[in-house]
């Protein structure tokens, strides 16, 4: 989840550390800190753990002392091990000074090595796992071993996926990054006279336009100008070069005053990419190209199972509805965090559909494992192409949505749902589920969703005062259902990340089975209740729920001038068909959380204790 960067070359690296620290710094904003080799060779560090003034603050700090040396490392912190603080910001060092290192990932034999360390007389600093490492590392150099070998050897001993970077006196014009499983990735690249390491290619965009992804068991040594990987026993390897996408570079505020608020309104356009390429209104056909498999492979797929987290889960929730009422194929979807640990009966007929727009969460990365071992085949659904989890699948369906930078996902969600609509089709027109007719129908309301959405978002106006009015309140409950409760749930998400008020979503008809003895004047509840085949039983759930003095604020279609009458506030999206409801719904739900973020005085950019990229499970 930490952010890291590192660079050696033939200028000051502080101010280049501190602008790539903050391009990752989505990734933790708990601490900041970075080390940098002086002209005298000696290591100095500066940190700060001041929750989100970190960078700001390490900023001034390293402004004011003039910090200065051609090679260096940073990190930016989301605290697993130790609370936020000074002591426990990265980089940690050893007790000579003879090494720095920074850390992303979790030591899960920390307690045992901890102690060991104590047991022979070493004093540690900080209460994070990652500091045992600066330690190890150090035993190794001060007995003559290079760098490099130091942290393998120290790795050997660690249990835990990690991506370790370091920086040592006994080799002064070197940065040294090792990566040990899916603790998210470190990219290493090169210019004419530099070299440098991120934990994601958008911090490497305006120094190199090719760049290399470290893979698990492999190390790198960063020269100026150059950079050489290894295997963990020392054999070189030769790295694959992928060409950076520069159109990254779009991830700037602009007239913005967040990126939420841009990436909210960039929705019609991400739909559009996401649908580019795929439907095709010439021919009225729906093409995949991405995906080569045979008819034969397609029919005998006799389950498809959805796995992600968070908001992509219920991404994954909409397109197992999909697939399941489209395809004619038995879907669900499930939480990564459950699947990868329960043993699942899943084997080469079923269908592993992975959605994660950074390719890099733990979990998810963990389920495609667990299913590659199985003889599955695997479809990830994401953003980040280069990401872990291209690697692992069998096929990527790239969602086009473009750089998200705000933690709370919203347009790779609207983006992951298009993709996954598309991909029901897909699969229904294969195995001869539908005909032609039905998917030029479906292709032809595919493409008016942009336009949907955009006047969706044209109404903005609407939501500002639900939300002025829900801000008051510190319970809320979200109902949905069929399609409309994985939008439900992603709402009630939504409020909490970014307003921290507690939220519930709910399958409206779970409402009498315990949910109910909630129900009063201190909890509205949010229904999503479009005109669609539910239409009637959501109406007899509000019902239900004013009857118990509940009040209720209700997503209705245009078209609408029942619940008008019924409930305390309406807002309205455009009539459309009832497979595309759900991208409308949508909407409303995500200005609602952003609305009363900002009504509470919170950063709707960096909630607290979150970060975009979960590289720890
Ligand atoms: C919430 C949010 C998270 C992510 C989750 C999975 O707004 O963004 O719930 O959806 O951490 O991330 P990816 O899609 O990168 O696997």
């Amino acid at each position: 989840m930490c952010g890291l960067f590192a660079y050696v070359g033939s200028v000051n690296a502080v101010p280049i550390l501190l602008d790539g620290l903050r391009s990752v710094e989505y990734r933790g904003y708990d601490s900041a800190g970075i080390s940098v080799i002086t002209e005298s060779g000696s290591i100095e560090t500066r940190k700060r753990g001041d929750h989100k003034a970190s960078l700001n603050n390490l900023h001034s700090a390293v402004t004011d002392d003039q910090l200065f040396g051609l090679v260096g490392i940073g990190h930016t912190r989301w605290a697993t091990h130790g609370v936020v603080n000074h002591a426990n910001s990265h980089p940690h060092s050893s007790v000579d000074g003879s090494i720095s290192i920074a850390h992303n990932g979790i030591i899960e034999n920390f307690l045992d090595i901890r102690d060991e360390l104590l047991d022979s007389g070493v004093e540690l600093s900080s209460e994070t796992d990652s500091e045992v490492i600066a330690h190890l590392a150090g035993n190794y150099l001060a007995t003559g071993h290079s760098l490099r070998d130091s942290l393998v050897k120290t790795v050997g001993q660690l249990k835990g996926n990690m991506v370790v970077i370091a920086v040592a006196t006994s080799e002064p014009s070197k940065v040294v990054g090792l990566r040990l499983g899916n603790a998210g990735g470190i990219v290493v690249g090169k210019n004419e006279d530099s070299a440098f390491m991120a934990s994601d290619t958008v911090a490497l965009l305006s120094h190199t336009a090719e760049v290399v992804y470290l893979e698990s068991g492999q190390v790198v040594e960063i020269e100026s100008g150059s950079f050489r990987l290894f295997d963990f026993n020392g054999k070189p390897i030769e790295g694959k070069s992928v060409k950076t996408d520069q159109s990254f570079r779009a991830a700037q505020k602009g007239k913005y005053p967040d990126f939420m608020s841009k990436e909210i309104a960039e929705q019609p356009e991400a739909i559009q990419r996401a649908i580019a390429g795929r439907v095709n209104l010439v021919s009225g056909e729906l093409e995949m190209p991405e995906i080569t498999l045979s008819a034969n492979q397609i029919r005998s797929i006799d389950r498809v199972l959805i796995t992600g987290m968070g908001t992509s889960l219920h991404a994954g929730m909409f397109g197992a509805s999909m697939i399941e009422s489209l395809a004619r194929i038995p879907a669900s979807a499930e939480n990564s965090s459950e699947l990868r640990y329960r043993n699942p009966v899943i084997g080469s007929n079923t269908l592993i559909i992975a959605v994660t727009q950074s390719g890099e969460t733990a979990d998810t990365l963990a389920a495609m494992e667990y299913a590659s071992q199985q003889g599955s085949c695997q479809i990830a659904v994401l953003e980040q192409e280069g990401s872990q989890a291209a690697r692992i699948a069998d096929f990527t369906l790239p969602i086009h949505a473009g750089q998200e930078i705000g933690v709370a996902s919203t347009k790779t969600m609207i983006a992951s749902m298009t993709t996954l609509l598309e991909l029901s089709i897909f699969l229904a027109r294969v195995r001869s589920v539908i005909d032609v007719d039905r998917v030029k129908q479906l292709v032809e309301q595919i493409s008016t969703l942009p336009s949907l959405v955009a006047s969706t978002l044209d109404r903005n106006g609407e939501t500002s005062d639900v939300a002025k009015h829900l801000a008051k309140f510190t319970d809320l409950l979200y109902l949905g259902r069929g399609s409309q409760l994985p939008i439900a749930l992603e709402g009630a998400l939504k409020m909490k990340e970014l307003a921290y008020i507690h939220a519930e979503g709910y399958p409206a008809g779970e409402m009498k089975h315990g949910v109910n003895a909630l129900l009063g004047a201190d909890m509205p509840t949010v229904v999503c209740a479009p005109n669609n085949h539910l239409y009637e039983k959501m109406l007899s759930n509000i019902s239900e729920v004013k009857a118990r003095g509940g009040e209720v604020m209700a997503i209705v279609s245009d078209s609408d001038d029942t619940l008008e009458r019924i409930v305390d506030q309406v807002i309205r999206i455009p009539d459309c068909s009832e497979f595309l409801q759900p991208f409308l719904t949508l909407v409303p739900l995500q200005l609602l959380a952003y609305t009363t973020a900002l009504e509470l005085g919170r950063d709707p950019d960096q909630p607290r204790n979150l970060a975009k990229t979960v590289t720890v499970e």
